[in-house]
């Protein structure tokens, strides 16, 4: 399959008579500029025979607006990326079986027509397994009934529904001319996804379906290349390529097969319970040049925009509906600074050395026992190097072509010329923004109504004996299932007399359980992403006679990794007794149970705009505050300007939230977040429990409101609350700059500066501090600033033993009042050198408004 395309080419050239007829078509079809070759080699994925260092970032088509691409792809391709990167998600495709959505947010193919119009190159990566904390891996729900069903293995209903769905994407892609062999965007595809681990677990069924599938794809005659991500046995003529937040240390199975990275993690996931994980920039550029350096082409930012899980559509369970990642484009779509920018400033200076690193292999040169060169040169004369300090704790002098280099911990130095130093990924020269939540006015304070969801009454749609599994009885159309039952209590039992409540033992294989008696919530309970199973245990109020015991289970998200995760269960499987009754024990399991699909208000459609109407709603009162099971509307207009928009929820429990009909997803703020946000150091191997924050607090406070959602009034907004919470408490913020601070050495390298010596390499250039706000604020006030050894970084900088009397004074002069500014850092600027024969730096932070 390799270069199919340029074969074809090649012979249609020679059997032209005459050389120079194949030339004139050569030339004819290279100026032409439609269809073009795709294939690779030990060095790099080559378009047109050309080798190329590509650039890559993934961004969800779902997981945002079709409003929201063109800026995105606009902000990636600023941001140095050549190729967007997205999954296709058959749930959101297929969501009943032969009915497809292509409509809206599920527009795959306006998502890459728009990749195409900005220039820039598309992988799609088919799957249809595609894990992303997405639902269920991105298979529908049905697919798990189809009968003798087993995901991912050699396995004849799987492979036959698989080949199908795989089928008609290539299909819809090659109608629309869309891979790159009939002149569209894509230069890539992917089968399967990270089934290498799997594989590992369940063996020869697994290598069957392993050679099915890539022969599967192969057979689709795309014209372009698969890959399989870890998948140290892909087949030939597929890639086998690297997901991780390192990867230098990956080679691809054959020695005609390139380098490359499919996932390089920006951050990592946030789960409802869990700690927000942040991956510090100077680590994530060191990664990305520690692969570079040893030989890899093509790099791929999971995420480059992590966006969010609207509707039920995040998996796990219990992943959160914010998928921000820690992304270089924040959840919102706005620049993550000094994130994107110090990505940027990479990936030109990789750009600088392309010449030297698509024609030369790496020779490495040990400078020391935590030093090395990797030098790429090539025969035309080209030379790059990369020095790298693998030194956690301490700076380093390297030796290197009679120079000397001082590189920080942790870092690697870009030198396009061999010589001039343009980049160090420790020495973040962009700026760094602080973001803030601000309330807008949404023409008066938002006014609830409630609608109280009936706890356990007893409309069933049907009854059994014994306890069903919740995902084959919803098929995941809501997330909760009601089980329902009658307890009798004789009026001899002891502890109607003494108070000593039963005690209720419920055992759910998961993910939360809402307990009713007697039509009052006696308690609740849920598990996390690693133990998704439930125990409920605790006195319950039960009085003689007739009870009623009504369990709300519900799923928050289906789980999407693991083997064969299609068995995993949801619900209350059971046991279910009572303990505390003059006979000592009983077994509830067994009896009678009645059962209801959804809750009432889902079924009148509460969350709609047309239907919300269908139910008496009451002006929201103190009275109705603090209740489960409840239903809030609010309707508002939507407040002047771009920014942003977020509802902060923090005073609510736990649900889900809808605007005009759409569904923002599910909310949970109850559920604080466990971990340890004590230490945070770029330097050193990073992992996903380093730098996190939100310890105690909510894991997710804001939900993002798309303002391409919004009417300019009347606006439907819905919440449907479990547990119990303050609707008053709910706010529509927007998200926009707070500060901005620059944080720079006075010999800092810079891209530009390189440029400059090239040319002129006796004047020493000084590095300059760009300060930006948001389009409609100005910089109303200069926080701190100081030409010197301050300390700190961007919010709590501090004065060192040296500062420069005069720092504040040149922002003042240049900036104030404006929406960017720029500084040159020079001593004279500062009221001239306050402490010559140091090494000195600026850090200043201006406030936005
Ligand atoms: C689903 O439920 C039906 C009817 O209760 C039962 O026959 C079937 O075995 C269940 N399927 C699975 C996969 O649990
Ligand atoms: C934080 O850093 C300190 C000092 O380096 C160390 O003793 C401690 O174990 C670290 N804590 C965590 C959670 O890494
Ligand atoms: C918002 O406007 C659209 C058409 O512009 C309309 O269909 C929809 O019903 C409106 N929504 C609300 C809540 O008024």
């Amino acid at each position: 399959m390799r270069s199919v395309v340029g074969l074809t080419k090649f012979v249609m050239g020679t059997n032209l008579v005459g050389a120079s007829l194949s030339l004139l078509y050569l030339f004819w079809f290279s100026s032409s500029s439609a269809e073009a070759s795709v294939s690779y080699d030990y060095k790099a994925i080559t378009i047109d025979g050309q080798r190329r260092i590509l650039i890559s970032g993934s961004i969800h088509y779902p997981r945002s607006t079709p409003e929201m691409w063109p800026d995105l792809i606009m902000k990636a391709k600023e941001g140095g990326v050549d190729v967007i990167q997205t999954y296709v998600f058959w749930n959101g495709h297929e969501p009943s079986r032969g009915e497809y959505n292509f409509e809206g947010n599920y527009d795959l193919v306006k998502f890459i027509k728009l990749v195409q119009q900005a220039d820039l190159y598309v992988h799609l990566r088919i799957g249809p397994y595609v894990c992303a904390e997405w639902n269920f891996g991105g298979f529908p729900v049905w697919l798990k009934y189809i009968p003798g069903m087993n995901f991912r293995t050699d396995n004849e209903p799987f492979k036959y529904e698989m080949q199908k769905f795989t089928k008609m994407i290539v299909q819809m892609m090659k109608s629309e001319k869309l891979f790159q062999s009939q002149g569209g965007p894509i230069i890539l595809s992917q089968i399967e996804n990270e089934f290498g681990p799997v594989e590992y677990e369940i063996g020869q069924p697994g290598q069957v379906y392993t050679d099915w599938a890539a022969k599967m794809a192969v057979a689709q005659g795309t014209g372009v290349p698969w890959v399989m991500c870890k998948q140290d046995d892909a087949p030939d003529p597929i890639i086998n390529t690297c997901n991780g937040f390192y990867c230098d240390y990956f080679y691809a199975n054959k020695p005609y097969k390139p380098k490359i990275w499919t996932e390089a993690w920006t951050g990592w996931y946030t789960e409802f319970g869990g700690a927000v994980p942040h991956r510090p920039v100077e680590d994530l550029a060191f990664s990305v040049a520690r692969f570079i350096q040893k030989g890899g082409s093509y790099v791929n930012y999971y995420m480059y925009h992590g966006g969010t899980n609207f509707g039920r559509t995040s998996g796990g369970p219990f992943i959160a509906t914010s998928y921000d990642y820690d992304a270089p484009l924040d959840e919102f779509g706005l620049l993550r600074q000094p994130k994107w920018g110090h990505l940027k400033d990479l990936h030109r200076a990789i750009k600088l050395c392309e010449p030297a690193l698509v024609a030369a292999d790496p020779i490495v040169i040990s400078l020391g026992p935590r030093h090395e060169a990797h030098v790429f040169k090539s025969n035309s004369g080209a030379c790059a190097a990369f020095l790298a300090n693998y030194d956690t704790e301490s700076f380093g002098k390297l030796p290197f072509a009679n120079m000397h280099y001082n590189l920080p911990p942790w870092s690697i130095s870009i030198l396009p010329d061999c010589k001039n130093t343009v980049f160090n990924t420790a020495r973040v020269g962009a700026q760094s923004s602080q973001m803030k939540m601000t309330p807008v006015s949404v023409n008066g304070k938002l006014s609830w109504e409630a609608y109280s969801e009936n706890g356990g009454s007893f409309d069933s749609s049907f009854s059994m004996v014994g306890l069903l599994e919740q995902i084959n009885i919803t098929r995941d159309v809501s997330d909760y299932l009601w089980y329902m039952t009658d307890v009798y209590i004789d009026s001899n039992e002891e502890f109607l007399k003494t108070g000593e409540y039963p005690v209720l033992n419920v055992l759910s294989a998961g993910h939360a359980l809402h307990v009713f008696v007697n039509g009052e919530l006696s308690g609740t309970s849920y598990g996390s992403l690693e133990f998704p199973k439930l125990t409920f245990s605790q006195g319950v109020n039960l009085r003689a006679g007739d009870n009623k015991i009504s369990l709300l289970s519900i799923a928050v998200g289906l789980p999407n990794v693991g083997v064969h995760y299609e068995t995993w269960n949801a619900g209350v499987l059971g046991p279910v007794s009572l303990t505390g009754l003059n006979e000592g024990w009983r077994d509830l399991s067994w009896q009678k149970w009645f059962y209801k699909i959804g809750l009432e208000g889902e079924s009148f459609g509460l969350h709609s705009v047309t239907l919300s109407s269908s139910v008496e709603w009451v002006r929201e009162s103190l009275s109705s505050q603090n209740q489960p099971l409840t239903w809030y509307r609010a309707t508002f207009d939507a407040p002047e300007g771009d920014a942003p928009l977020a509802l902060d929820m923090n005073s609510m429990g736990k649900g889900q939230l809808w605007v005009n009909g759409q569904s923002l997803g599910r909310y949970w703020p109850a559920y604080k977040a466990t971990g340890d946000c004590a230490n945070c150091s770029y330097a050193g191997e990073y992992n996903e429990k380093k730098c996190l924050t939100n310890c105690g607090e909510a894991s997710q406070r804001w939900y993002h409101v798309p303002s391409t959602w919004l009417n300019q009034t009347g606006n439907v907004l819905v919440a449907f609350e479990e547990l119990g919470g303050d609707p008053s408490g709910i706010t529509l913020v927007k998200r926009e700059i707070d500060t901005v601070c620059a944080d720079i050495f006075e010999l800092q390298p810079t891209l530009m500066n390189w440029k400059m010596h090239a040319l002129r390499r006796a004047v020493t250039l000084r590095p300059k501090a760009h300060l930006w706000c948001s389009s409609h604020q100005r910089i109303s006030k200069i926080k701190f600033a100081s030409f010197g050894t301050p300390e700190g970084s961007c919010g709590n900088f501090r004065q060192g033993s040296c500062h420069a009397f005069h720092s504040y004074d040149v922002f003042e002069r240049i900036c104030l009042g404006l929406n960017s500014c720029s500084v040159t850092i020079d001593a004279d600027n500062f009221g001239g050198d306050p402490c010559p024969n140091i090494m000195k730096k600026l850090s200043v932070e201006v406030v936005c408004s």
